[in-house]
């Protein structure tokens, strides 16, 4: 359980203690991840199913890898080979996965609230892998882990997530999460890319970059999410990397601040190629611990009655 959940959906269902919860049982994954052979019985027996209706790289590949750690099996689908290019429903899809028996669904979507749905129709518990503008929680996860093993806690630390917030789930996701763990978090983005309301949204805003580069702990950068873009957001790219690109010159600023990003990148246009590959760009960082993490919820949500309290494992 996550949350008192068989799902995890969004990070509005995690307070501060689940989130300790997570990152406690994620540490003892990293641990299994040094191992000569990095791979616990942890989930034998359980099969999970992956629904991905839009592409990956990292979180497919990343659950792919957790799962095979853990022991679990896998049962893969491809949207492109499958029945749904024959018009089959996502609720048909799914009920027919669910009925060859799988005992979790991890799901990536274009629409905003279908792992709700999949959630709604099945037995299995349901992981979002990321549904439209909504919500990406464990790659929210993966990055307050990643923020934590460089600052310890993350309280009273200065986040800014920068570029197109308006089209992102993770902007969604990752301003609740830097907040719940005490973090002051500030938006950046030109008008067009920012959320036509912001009520509830626990950040500040501000449209100039310069204004808040030198007082940052982490520069949280965005790519421009042109496949949910319908009107012209920017004059070009090119005057949005002016404007609001990390260049070598802001880069600069940062001092020792993280660099973090949750790809795929756009080199030139939100970050300077050269500042990508810098020391304090944490990148490559944030993808392998995408793997422990989704460990830890593969484990949480689909282990053997065994909750983590205070990093201890005991009796659910
Ligand atoms: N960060 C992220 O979700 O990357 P992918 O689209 O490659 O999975």
């Amino acid at each position: 359980m996550i949350g008192g959940e068989r799902h995890l959906l969004s990070m509005a269902d995690l307070d501060r203690d689940d989130i300790e919860q997570l990152m406690a049982l994620t540490d003892s994954f990293v641990e299994v991840g040094e191992r000569s052979i990095p791979k616990v019985p942890a989930l034998r027996g359980k099969t999970i199913a992956w629904l991905f209706y839009e592409d990956s790289t990292r979180t497919r590949l990343s659950f792919e890898t957790a799962a095979k750690r853990l022991s679990a099996d896998t049962m893969n689908f491809s949207v492109s080979s499958s029945s749904v290019n024959k018009g089959e429903s996502l609720r048909d899809t799914v009920e027919t996965i669910a009925a060859m028996g799988v005992d979790g669904i991890v799901v990536r979507h274009s629409a905003a609230g279908a792992p709700h749905r999949v959630a709604e129709w099945v037995d299995a518990s349901v992981i979002n892998a990321g549904d439209g503008w909504h919500q990406h929680p464990t790659q929210s996860l993966l990055d307050l882990y990643t923020a934590r093993q460089h600052f310890g806690d993350l309280d009273g630390k200065h986040v800014a997530i920068v570029g197109d917030i308006k089209h992102s789930r993770v902007a969604r996701s990752n301003a609740l999460a830097f907040a719940t763990m005490g973090a002051e978090v500030t938006l950046v983005a030109p008008k067009t890319l920012l959320p036509a309301h912001l009520e509830g949204w626990p950040v500040k805003v501000t449209h100039d970059l310069d204004e808040v580069i030198d007082d940052l702990d982490i520069c949280y950068l965005l790519r421009m999410q042109v496949e949910r873009q319908t009107d012209a957001v920017v004059p070009s790219l090119r005057e949005f990397h002016t404007e609001f690109g990390l260049d070598v010159r802001r880069a600069d600023r940062l001092g020792g601040a993280l660099i973090m990003h949750p790809g795929p990148m756009n080199r030139g246009v939100e970050i300077a190629g050269e500042v990508a590959d810098r020391p304090n760009a944490v990148i490559t960082e944030q993808v392998a611990n995408g793997v422990s993490v989704r460990m830890a919820v593969l484990f949480l949500l689909l282990g053997s009655g065994l909750d983590i309290v205070d990093g201890k494992r005991v009796a659910a």
